[in-house]
């Protein structure tokens, strides 16, 4: 008995270490109003669809299954900011020297010299909503790219003037249970 309440303990603690979380674009009367911010393709859009991947020949179906890659969560918030998910090594969010709001790949380190890894700030509500907001030191914005396409976001560093049609947004972080994909 004494090993199994030892292992929950351990249980617990290991998941409270580990806070998942979504978020989520707040500016209203604007087209970006309420929309999930997702990673695709090493950038983060607002809408749309992620990039969420799960290798089943590696790591199994039934493993997959719980990481389906259809959502985008994060993970951190403190400074730094990193993506939910289980890949070993994890993936880091970073602003690249152009602006773009990034992460780096699976398996993979690398960051352009230039980015900014680092301005991040994760707050939660007293509340018990689980609901909480998710600050980058200089800002986020969110740019048009054509009708039919979701808003890119982008970090207000220093090398990134936001074109005309650009515009600021709040980011709104909801509790999640788990990493939603194996990798993006
Ligand atoms: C995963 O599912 C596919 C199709 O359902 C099947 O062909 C494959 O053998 C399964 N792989 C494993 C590791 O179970
Ligand atoms: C993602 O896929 C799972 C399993 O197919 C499904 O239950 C869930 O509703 C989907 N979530 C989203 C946000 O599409
Ligand atoms: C953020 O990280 C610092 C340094 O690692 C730590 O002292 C602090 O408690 C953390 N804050 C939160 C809210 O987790
Ligand atoms: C500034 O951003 C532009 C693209 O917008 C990029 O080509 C250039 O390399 C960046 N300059 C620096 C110093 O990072
Ligand atoms: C995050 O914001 C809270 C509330 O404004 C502040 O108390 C805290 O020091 C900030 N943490 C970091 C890492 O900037
Ligand atoms: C939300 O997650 C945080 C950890 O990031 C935890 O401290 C808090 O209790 C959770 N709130 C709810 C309502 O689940
Ligand atoms: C938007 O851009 C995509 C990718 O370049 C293109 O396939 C699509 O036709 C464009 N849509 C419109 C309405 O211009």
């Amino acid at each position: 008995m004494k090993s199994v309440a030892a292992l929950s303990t351990l249980l617990a603690c290991a998941a409270a270490q580990t806070a998942y979380f979504g978020v989520i674009s707040a500016r209203s009367a604007s087209p970006i109003h309420l929309l999930p911010l997702q990673a695709n393709g090493g950038k983060f859009f607002l809408g749309g669809t992620p990039s969420g991947y799960c290798p089943s020949v590696a790591v199994g179906n039934e493993t997959c299954a719980h990481y389906p890659g259809n959502s985008t969560t994060f993970a951190g918030g403190n400074v730094t900011l990193s993506l939910g998910v289980v890949v070993p090594g994890g993936q880091q969010v970073y602003v690249a020297p152009d602006g773009t709001l990034s992460y780096t790949g699976a398996h993979s380190a690398y960051i352009p010299e230039g980015s900014v890894r680092t301005g991040w700030n994760r707050t939660e509500r007293d509340d018990g909503s689980g609901l909480g907001s998710l600050s980058f030191e200089e800002g986020l914005v969110a740019c048009p790219r054509n009708e039919t396409l979701p808003w890119q976001v982008y970090g207000q560093v220093a090398n990134f003037t936001a074109p005309e049609g650009c515009l600021g947004f709040g980011a709104v972080t909801y509790n999640a249970s788990d990493a939603a994909a194996w990798q993006y």
